[in-house]
């Protein structure tokens, strides 16, 4: 089995390796009739796209979308939209090294362990440079669901975190960082700094916010909507946990304190809470869906670490190259494009169920 495919109705494909010639994804299942153009997802592009700052990778992509079906006079026409971006910066001598010795923490092995053979340069189909491709999707995902608000930013990097009484979302775009709280934006510049000067990398917390979604979304037990979207970031290059609303936290609460208290409003009923993170029984309840996502520490780093080789000879490796110090940063953009496009796919799915009720479902 491949497994590279994501959604139900609204359901997309990627495709590529980082050294091939292109990479893209294929979008099935869209409304037609929704105007659509390589400009409304270029901005998405642009805010993943390396090299941006001297606290991500010093690539150089330039990550230009092309759609090559799917659209006919600037509409979209139910049938599959293909998108394509082409590989520009491969530098396949970055990456001999890794021919020889499995760099710990990435796919190496694993994949080798799996098909027995792969394409080393970059990582091949691992390369977060496949996330590109969802970044491309989840901007078609988005014209699904105009009514949703997504925003996502980085609260912690290397055990340092933001101050929430501070969070100010109107700051989140004006530092290299996605951070939403001026001071700490300020300390991670040395922090990462440090961290890229020591050969070395740190790890993030990302934190996603859905506002609009209408209560009703989702699904019961096996497709529950926690689980969608947990599977959603999971899939994500370095993510290695996800918590939906207070997640881990809520363990260490009572009952009383872990309640989301309600009453009656103007438009039905009133949460003065919101510690389920938006989201109850598997089912959105209107109230801002709420997702945390951990990254791990950048793979590649040039302090040595110890490995083996493919003939099984103990070894150590760096890995040169250009890296992320901190791969959180880049996922923001990532993160709220696997959100567009769970929640794109749970939008048509209850309508295909229950209809449009006439609230705004
Ligand atoms: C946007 C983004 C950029 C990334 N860039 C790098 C990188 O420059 N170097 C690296 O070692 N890992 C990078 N990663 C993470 C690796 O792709 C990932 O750790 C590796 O493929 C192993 O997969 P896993 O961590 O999901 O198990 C990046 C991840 C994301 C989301």
């Amino acid at each position: 089995m491949s497994f590279n495919t994501f959604g139900r109705v609204f359901r997309f494909t990627t495709w590529g390796e980082s050294h091939g010639p292109a990479i893209g994804a294929v979008v099935d299942g869209c409304p037609p009739g929704l105007a659509l153009t390589e400009a409304d997802i270029q901005p998405f592009l642009d805010k993943r796209k390396p090299g941006t700052s001297k606290f991500t990778t010093q690539r150089r992509e330039p990550d230009e979308v092309r759609i090559l079906s799917g659209v006919f006079e600037g509409k979209t026409t139910g049938t599959p939209i293909s998108l394509m971006i082409e590989n520009t910066d491969q530098r396949s001598k970055d990456y001999s090294e890794v021919a020889k010795a499995y760099r710990p923490g990435h796919a190496d092995y694993a994949y080798d362990a799996k098909y027995g053979f792969r394409d080393y340069r970059g990582g091949g189909r691992s390369s977060a440079r496949e996330t590109a491709s969802r970044v491309a999707a989840g901007a078609v995902a988005r014209l699904v669901i105009p009514d949703v608000d997504i925003f996502a930013f980085v609260s912690e990097i290397g055990g340092d975190a933001i101050d929430p009484a501070r969070f100010d979302a109107s700051e989140i775009d004006n530092n290299p960082f996605f951070c939403p709280d001026p001071q700490a934006a300020l300390r991670w510049e040395k922090l990462v700094d440090d961290a890229r000067r020591d050969g070395s990398s740190l790890g993030a917390v990302v934190e996603c916010i859905a506002s609009g979604v209408p209560a009703g979304w989702g699904a019961p037990l096996y497709a529950k909507l926690d689980s969608e979207l947990a599977a959603a970031m999971m899939s994500i290059n370095a993510v290695k946990g996800v918590e939906i609303g207070d997640g881990f936290a809520a363990a260490r609460l009572r009952g009383e304190q872990n309640a989301d208290p309600m009453r009656p409003g103007q438009d039905g009923p009133e949460f003065l809470a919101n510690h389920a993170g938006g989201i109850a029984g598997g089912i959105s309840t209107g109230q801002p869906i709420k997702v945390r996502i951990a990254f791990k520490p950048t793979s590649s780093i040039l302090i040595p670490v110890e490995t083996v080789t493919r003939e099984g000879e103990a070894s150590d490796i760096i890995t040169k190259g250009r890296h992320d110090p901190c791969v959180g940063i880049r996922g923001v953009p990532v993160v709220e494009a696997m959100m567009a496009l769970v929640l794109a796919d749970q939008k048509l799915l209850d309508r295909a169920q229950c209809g449009d009720d006439g609230k705004g479902r």
